[in-house]
């Protein structure tokens, strides 16, 4: 992630944070009044991770961005600072914007929008604010606003929310670029004044409402509102698929297999002169029930790879969440990999190493060529495992955790 300033309206510093691929499709990212851009953390990672680029930006008077003398916080200000923040990226963003930020986006991309923007998600967009509920809203953003001052007090002064909800209604057939509007179960957003007249007036939109009562999609659903975000990406700024044929490059085969996520293993055996060798490995696989077989696949490079395939018995030890150096330890060079690592002997001979998720304990079934790699198969004669253990992960060339749904 880097960070990067834009010169926004009157050449006010807006700061942003960007992350992902430069050759994937952007995505702009703005948050509401009151928040700043550290509010889309999870959301700016599921769309990194989603293959997408991210930009993530403070609007002015909040967080990193300048919080300019004499404070112009118009809504007028702040809409030119984001048609500027987008005539200086280099392709068209789909701009995600929740609550006043969706204000912003609304008005700015009612003119030439689909010219500066790929597509425009509303998050929780009140139409018209009521009343009560914007001074209670104001009244608490200042008080938070008070105590950890990371955004400027007088950022709402200017806004005239009167005002705002006949420029929304204004700006909605303006709108000529796809649209997704979604919106959590608040009864005041959903059901404001001017909502489904605003929905309605929309060239080329899609709403969508979180069923559940009383949350904000954007804090209380991130997930939900990262899983539409991403449908609506994936149909309307398509990635282009990255594609192996036979002959192309072994690189894009790799990434395409890397897409199968596996847990992590050490394969251990004792070399012919009693010395302990050993390496990480994830391309293991059960085979058979009965006879118990299991196999793992040994590039013929490797430098353990001649011994191991003289070994009489192999071990299989299945990594845990804590043994992340262990596995670098036994991918890497240079370092003598036992002698940093906890290990003992198992009934066979074999290195086991201490600590693991578990461990199968072989002898040697078989040996099949594999192309560059060799295929070996063990028989397993004893099985170990620890129940409270959670395994480390390999996905897409990144160590993983689980995380249960
Ligand atoms: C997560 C992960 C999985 C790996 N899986 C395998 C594998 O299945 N087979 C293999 O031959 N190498 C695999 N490697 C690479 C070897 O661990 C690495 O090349 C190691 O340095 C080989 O050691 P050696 O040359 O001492 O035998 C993997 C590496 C990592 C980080």
């Amino acid at each position: 992630m880097t960070i990067h300033h834009f010169k926004g309206f009157g050449g006010v510093r807006l700061e942003a944070d960007i992350s992902g691929d430069e050759n994937d499709p952007a995505i702009l990212l703005v948050h509401g009044a009151g928040q700043t851009r550290a509010v889309w953390g999870t959301v700016a990672e599921g769309l990194v991770q989603a293959g997408r680029r991210v930009v993530s930006l403070d609007l002015r008077g909040h967080g990193g961005s300048e919080w300019p003398e004499g404070g112009r916080y118009d809504l007028a200000a702040h809409v030119e600072d984001l048609r500027a923040v987008l005539a200086q990226l280099g392709s068209r963003p789909v701009v995600v914007a929740a609550t006043f930020g969706g204000w912003i986006a609304s008005i700015a991309l009612s003119v030439d929008g689909s010219n500066l923007a790929a597509g425009l998600v509303l998050v929780d967009m009140p139409v018209r604010s009521d009343p009560q509920v914007a001074k209670d809203i104001g009244e608490r953003l200042r008080k938070v606003g008070t105590k950890v001052s990371d955004w400027d007090n007088r950022a709402l002064d200017g806004v005239d929310l009167d005002a705002v909800s006949a420029q929304l209604l204004d700006a909605g057939p303006s709108l000529k670029l796809p649209t997704l509007v979604i919106r959590g179960g608040i009864s005041w957003v959903r059901q404001a004044e001017g909502t489904k007249e605003f929905d309605k007036s929309l060239p080329d939109a899609e709403v969508f409402e979180v069923a559940d009562a009383d949350l904000l999609v954007m804090t209380d659903r991130t997930e939900a509102l990262l899983a539409h975000l991403l449908d609506f990406l994936e149909r309307k700024q398509p990635r282009t698929a990255n594609e192996f044929r036979a002959g192309s490059d072994a690189r894009t085969l790799r990434d395409a297999m890397g897409c199968f996520a596996t847990g992590i293993t050490v394969v251990t055996a004792l070399g012919d002169d009693g010395a302990p060798i050993g390496l990480t490995a994830n391309s293991f696989t059960s085979v058979s029930l009965d006879p118990p077989l299991l196999l793992v696949c040994i590039a013929k490079t490797s430098g353990t790879a001649h011994r191991l395939r003289e070994a009489e018995h192999f071990a299989v030890n299945m990594l845990q969440t804590s043994q992340q150096p262990t596995s670098n330890r036994f991918a890497g060079k240079g370092q003598d990999r036992f002698a940093a690592t906890a290990w003992h002997s198992g009934e066979t001979g074999v290195p086991l190493l201490d600590g693991s998720l578990g461990s199968f304990e072989c002898k040697r079934h078989a040996v099949h060529q594999g192309g560059d790699h060799f295929i070996l198969i063990g028989e397993v004669v004893r099985a170990q495992y620890e129940p409270r253990r959670d395994p480390l992960l390999y996905f897409r060339g990144k160590y993983r955790r689980l995380h249960f749904a």
